[in-house]
């Protein structure tokens, strides 16, 4: 390789003669002068090839996004010109040469926060010429290098697992892949390694860690893929907290060695219960405050009827809002489940306007509860407790982007939420299921309520970990005694044939001499996300699927031929 170094680097070799490589970034001709931005991944410099230059004819040539080789001299530009860093340089050429040429791109690079996302995807390879994608992903890169020194320092062994392998119980639905070999049969794509890292446990492997790919067919938001990657660990001979403190050191490590960024440590912890009461969601925002009130005691058997037997009351302080923001909110807290955002707001001692005229009685005790400041506004979501919270949690959230409330708080803000139930009952089949997933050890003085009325309240040994409001990883200490982990199974309904059928070979391994055990994984794409604070975990994926799930450049996914379809077995239904 030719080159003196990254464009980034040069600056010790000003003065000299360089020769540098990379991408035309612009070209510019100003009174018979050339003059060319060349760019590489770690920087632009600008390069000035004069009319008499044997190197002219050549950089006649280049055009936007053409790579080129050019030899000159690296020089301090004339004082008032000097931009600062690399910006204070220039090079003179003295030798240009065109290593290849471009069509002409698709999109201005320098525009590409402007384009539509679609056209970014479709020409992935130039969007990712520019500087913030490529910073994205070099700041991944160096919080995979930061994650694997501190883990294997630790003791931890990495390990690969099967991509084609059968469904693994995280609840979404799987991706299938036919099989040529045994025609008619499918593997299923992992959602998670779950079942594989506890294999390793049981093997005696003690530690283990994988950048994992998962896959899951659900729908997408800004911060789903259906590949995505899991940071996925597993450790032995462990209680929860032995999880949880190693982690914090870990994350704590990982924003001090990419981002220079200081965690306090350890992390606050809410369980569940708390995180719903008082924020309305188990991934709450806490870089703000914005506590709900309780209200429910205040309204009970009072005169406003839609209060009064309501299971659960919450209100939240707000400043003095427009009727249209009021309206926006209360759009927001019925696309969350609620029924509707009651409202007041604070005139003198009283209030006016929303639900007024129902609460003369308690408006002291209403000003004294709350602190809502004169012209300020209460709002209320009521009903059946989970219902409520979750809508005005929803509420709390849009008041934060309406008020910009996060930007008051700390940049990064690292929580855990535990103590989450360990199972959920879903009222369309009217039948439990897991919360996390099947093998989630139950805390142990709630085993006994397994199959009696009050299993809903035994509480999992299952944490999630919580960064600006997004769930960044979750996990769990997983049942290991043969026994227990029946009693779940029989808990959301599974049978025993169901459940050998589904997962005979780890059964068979859990009775094969299982140490205690627990583990957690990050999304670690949704974890790189917020440390780049961008808006989408598109940002932070080099080729990733768009909102649709469709890989726009490669064009998956696609038709395939009917003979390839044949040597799998398989039929496309008409019309699909
Ligand atoms: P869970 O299902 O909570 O746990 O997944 C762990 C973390 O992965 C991230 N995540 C996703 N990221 C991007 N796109 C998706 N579609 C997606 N789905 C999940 C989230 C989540 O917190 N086997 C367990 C882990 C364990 O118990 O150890 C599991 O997969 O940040």
């Amino acid at each position: 390789m030719k080159r003196t170094a990254l464009i980034g680097q040069l600056a010790p070799y000003s003065g000299q003669t360089v020769t540098l490589q990379g991408w035309v970034n612009r070209r510019r001709d100003l009174g018979g002068l050339i003059f060319i931005e060349l760019r590489d991944r770690s920087g632009v410099v600008q390069v000035q090839v004069e009319p008499d230059s044997p190197a002219f004819a050549e950089a006649d040539q280049l055009r936007a996004e053409y790579v080129a080789e050019i030899e000159g001299r690296l020089q301090l530009r004339p004082e008032g010109q000097r931009k600062g860093g690399l910006g204070d340089h220039e090079v003179i050429a003295t030798r240009v040469k065109v290593l290849g040429v471009a069509k002409t791109p698709a999109f201005e690079l320098d525009k590409g926060d402007q384009v539509a996302e679609d056209i970014r995807l479709k020409y992935r390879y130039l969007d990712l010429r520019r500087p913030e994608m490529q910073r994205a992903l070099m700041l991944r890169s160096r919080a995979v290098a930061a994650v694997t020194a501190f883990l294997e320092a630790e003791g931890f062994i990495q390990v690969e697992t099967p991509m084609l392998t059968r469904s693994t119980p995280e609840g979404a639905r799987d991706f299938l892949v036919p099989s040529r070999l045994s025609a008619g049969e499918f593997y299923a794509l992992p959602q998670s390694p779950q079942l594989f890292k506890q294999l390793l446990m049981i093997a005696g492997f003690d530690r283990y860690y994988q950048l994992a790919r998962c896959f899951r067919d659900e729908d997408l938001r800004a911060d789903r893929q259906p590949d995505f990657t899991q940071l996925d660990m597993e450790m032995s001979f462990v209680e929860q907290d032995d999880v949880l403190e190693i982690q914090e050191r870990l994350m704590a490590h990982v924003f001090r060695e990419v981002l220079g960024v200081e965690l306090p440590l350890p992390f606050p912890r809410l369980s569940y219960q708390d995180a719903m009461d008082r924020y309305g969601s188990d991934k709450p925002d806490l870089r703000f405050g914005l506590e709900f009130v309780e209200m429910t005691d205040l309204f009970a058997g009072g005169g406003f009827k839609a209060f009064a037997s309501a299971a659960s009351v919450k209100a939240l302080v707000a400043p003095e809002l427009t009727r249209k923001q009021i309206d926006e909110l209360e759009r927001v807290a019925k696309q969350n489940g609620a029924g509707g955002l009651a409202w007041l707001r604070r005139e003198g001692e009283g209030f006016t306007g929303g639900i007024s005229k129902f609460v003369g009685e308690v408006a002291p005790e209403l000003i004294a509860r709350t602190g809502v400041p004169e012209g300020g506004t209460l709002l209320f979501a009521a009903g059946e407790w989970k219902k409520a919270v979750s809508a005005l949690g929803a509420v709390r959230l849009a008041l934060r982007d309406l008020f910009g409330l996060a930007a008051a708080g700390p940049a990064f803000h690292v929580s855990w939420v535990v103590d989450f139930p360990q199972l959920d009952y879903d009222e369309d089949s009217a039948s439990w299921t897991y919360m996390h997933h099947p093998f989630t050890a139950p805390h142990p003085d709630d085993v006994a309520l397994f199959g009696t009325a009050r299993q809903g309240e035994i509480r999992a040994q299952a944490y999630d970990l919580v960064l600006n409001g997004f769930e960044v990883g979750g996990g769990s200490v997983r049942i290991h005694d043969p026994e227990v982990q029946a009693q779940m199974f029989a808990a959301i309904g599974m049978s025993d044939e169901d459940a050998r059928e589904k997962f005979g070979f780890f059964l068979d391994a859990l009775a094969s001499g299982t140490p205690p055990h627990g583990g957690i994984a990050w999304g670690f794409d949704r974890l790189i996300m917020v440390m780049a604070g961008a808006a989408s975990i598109r940002e932070v994926i080099a080729f990733p699927k768009n909102n649709r799930g469709v890989d726009l450049m490669a064009g998956a996914p696609s038709a395939v031929d009917a003979p390839q379809l044949a040597e799998v077995g398989v039929a496309v239904l008409a019309g699909e």
